[in-house]
């Protein structure tokens, strides 16, 4: 019933379409970009109203998931893919058009053309990956000659969920390869196969609506969001910059893991089998931190956050209190009376998420946390998110986006950098005062950061690289996990736990490839953030030293932002201005530049650098693989 209304005003478009090429026949300019604007300002209230309802009916998706829902969302999906085609379909003179008006329509029409039947299709299928995807894995075998048995191993039998319950496993450094390899794998065989049939279906139908609208394929309109021309060779000459960085950091924690695990389970020169990698995904090292005698007193950061017995809560508290000292605004009583930080008897989707419901005060965050360091970022991650959605809450709704979604997924980031200095940690006492002193503990910090950032820097480049291939039809159906393999070998430098069969999908296991997101914001997002830190660095009262003759900075990882009103401002003007700007106007408001720069994040890491070369200097320590 309450889709009907659309329907409705889906169909009145095509007459709204034709009376206004009919009155564009004898007008002029000023009135033609009169008329298109009233006709936009239409669309846009259409527009708002698609996006708060598919918003609200995806938020009850993750919560409290029923048939019913989805189909009501599939059914809006279609409705909404057919006013989109109407309103493209119309006759503009874009020559006539005002700056502002080409964009929105730019933005409004760009993407796939699905026909009505072939929407509702491709909606079907994503809903299907979704729910293999969260299902439960029941595990099945054993692992092999595992002869100490870990507290709280899960067992044969045991069914869990992926996300976060296998997840966890991973991280385990007290397992044994054995334990470590059988979870990795029971995961990736399960997952898998159930996808990978209708992955292949997605990508049919998704690339038919491509071509359906001038592209070649998918990938075409992946790339095409990050208004980056030739955005492949882009990525991949940005990689070169960083990759010395994650050789030698590769070089060290392989060196590590031979010390730990000894040469039956690692090549000294030979690529990392992922499981040892203290993350499903290998792409997040910092379980392995421990490994670095960088201190006399180790911190242990989960431990220092759970002391005081802090609550997710009140995490989320702290990380609020952050935003605001950089007077951005604080979150809205809907936020808190709706949000779900931990899990429940309902949350089947434990991905965070930070939702946007498009009615200017309800904005939400969704996660399944614990009292750890990792969910702590997860927080600040997802609450630049909805620092986002809340400054462009004012612009029209076509507006109402990033200027594209790699600047979106560096805002909550680049404050994080500024969580993660001895400054702030201590003012939240996860640092005692001698830990604060001990001039140790800043490269500890950013050991930590180096350690979760720079891996998913090649991984965050080869998932797309991936997709696109595949999109591209230039990599065979029955080839698929062969070449997830042969890119992650060749630019990450790691291996499957064993060698893995050709007709598995092992990218299926990761969220963002059954959810169909684009990874390669991620990768851009994680070279932006540092630039922007940088700039909020620049502002700061607290990131200079004053003394008699001059001021200087503090070096970028000691880099202390708290209560930078002047950074929050500046983050401010360009957040609120969405997606009325293209990315390169976005960077000149906080950075003063238009061009994506790989510099502050060699600079940022330029300490870690520096210890990781000696290290492999002084143990002769193979680099490469
Ligand atoms: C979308 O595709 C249909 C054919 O499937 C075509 O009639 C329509 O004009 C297209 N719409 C746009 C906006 O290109
Ligand atoms: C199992 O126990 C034997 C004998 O106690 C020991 O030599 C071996 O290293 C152990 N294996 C593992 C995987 O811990
Ligand atoms: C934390 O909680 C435990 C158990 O409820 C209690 O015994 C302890 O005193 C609390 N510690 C602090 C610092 O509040
Ligand atoms: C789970 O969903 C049921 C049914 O909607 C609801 O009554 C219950 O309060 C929910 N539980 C939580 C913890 O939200
Ligand atoms: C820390 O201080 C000690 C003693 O003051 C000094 O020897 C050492 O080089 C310092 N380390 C760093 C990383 O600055
Ligand atoms: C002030 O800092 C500059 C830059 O490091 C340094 O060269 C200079 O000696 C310092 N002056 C004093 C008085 O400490
Ligand atoms: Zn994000």
């Amino acid at each position: 019933m309450w889709v009907m209304g659309f329907i409705t005003v889906a169909c009145g478009w095509s007459a709204w379409g034709r009376r206004f090429q009919q009155a564009a026949q004898d007008v002029d300019k000023v009135e033609y970009q009169y008329d298109i604007e009233k006709w936009l300002n239409n669309v846009d209230s259409d527009l708002s109203q698609f996006n708060s309802l598919a918003a609200h009916l995806t938020w009850k998706l993750s919560t409290f998931p029923d048939e019913k829902t989805s189909r009501q969302a599939r059914q809006l999906g279609k409705v909404r893919n057919k006013w989109k085609n109407n309103v493209c379909e119309s006759t503009i003179r874009h020559e006539w058009l005002t700056p502002e008006q080409r964009r929105k329509i730019y933005l409004l029409c760009r993407g796939p053309n699905f026909s009505d039947q072939m929407a509702l299709e491709y909606l079907e299928v994503l809903g299907k990956m979704a729910q293999e995807f969260n299902d439960q894995v029941c595990l099945t075998g054993h692992p092999a000659k595992v002869n100490r048995t870990a507290p709280d191993f899960p067992k044969s039998g045991d069914c869990l969920y992926g996300e976060p319950d296998l997840e966890r496993v991973m991280k385990r450094t007290d397992l044994d390869p054995e334990q470590l390899k059988w979870i990795w794998t029971n995961w990736h065989d399960s997952v898998g196969p159930r996808l990978k049939d209708k992955f292949r279906l997605a990508v049919e139908y998704q690339n038919a609506a491509a071509k359906n609208n001038g592209y070649n394929n998918i990938g075409e309109v992946w790339r095409e969001e990050l208004e980056t021309p030739q955005l492949e060779n882009f990525v991949f000459g940005l990689y070169e910059e960083v990759k010395p960085l994650y050789v030698l950091l590769h070089a060290v924690i392989r060196h590590k893991l031979l010390q730990k695990y000894g040469p039956s389970q690692i090549d000294p020169k030979g690529p990392i089998p992922m499981h040892l990698l203290g993350n499903m995904w290998g792409q997040d090292w910092t379980s392995l931190l421990e490994m670095f005698p960088l201190s006399p007193n180790k911190i242990d950061l989960d431990l220092n956050l759970r002391k005081k017995n802090r609550t997710v809560e009140e995490m989320v508290l702290e990380a609020e209190d952050f935003y605001r000292s950089l007077s951005l605004p604080k979150m809205t009583q809907k936020f808190w009376k709706y949000s779900i930080f931990e899990e429940n008897e309902n949350t089947t989707l434990c991905h965070g998420t930070a939702a946007n419901l498009f009615s200017r005060d309800d904005f939400r965050m969704l996660m399944c946390g614990k009292v750890s360091m990792d969910d702590f970022y997860v927080i600040h991650h997802e609450m630049g998110h909805i620092e986002y959605y809340m400054a462009y809450r004012n612009q029209p709704a076509i507006f109402q986006d990033g200027t594209t979604t790699a600047v979106h997924e560096s805002i909550g980031d680049a404050i994080m950098h500024g969580v993660m200095t001895p400054q702030h940690l201590h003012r939240l006492s996860v640092i005692t005062d001698e830990q604060l002193l001990d001039n140790t503990t800043s490269l500890f910090l950013l050991f930590y950061q180096a350690l979760s950032k720079i891996p998913e820097i090649p991984f965050s480049l080869i998932l797309d690289k991936y997709r696109w291939d595949i999109f591209e039809g230039s990599v065979p159906y029955d080839q698929w996990n062969d070449y997830y393999w042969h890119l992650t070998r060749k630019f990450r430098g790691i291996v499957p736990p064993e060698q893995r069969k050709s007709e598995l999908f092992d990218a299926g296991g990761k969220f963002h490839v059954p959810d169909n997101t684009p990874y390669i914001r991620y990768f851009l997002s994680g070279v932006i953030q540092m630039q922007v830190f940088r700039s909020l660095c620049e502002l700061s009262l607290y990131g200079k030293i004053q003394n008699d003759s001059e001021e200087f900075y503090l070096p970028l990882h000691n880099c202390d932002i708290y209560g930078s009103k002047d950074g929050g401002k500046k983050l401010m003007t360009m957040m609120e201005k969405g997606a009325s700007i293209r990315w390169p106007e976005a960077l000149l408001l906080v950075t003063g530049t238009r061009h994506i720069s790989a510099k502050p994040l060699l600079e940022y890491y330029k300490p870690v650098y520096t210890w990781l070369d000696k290290y492999v200097e002084s143990n002769n320590v193979y680099v490469g693989w």
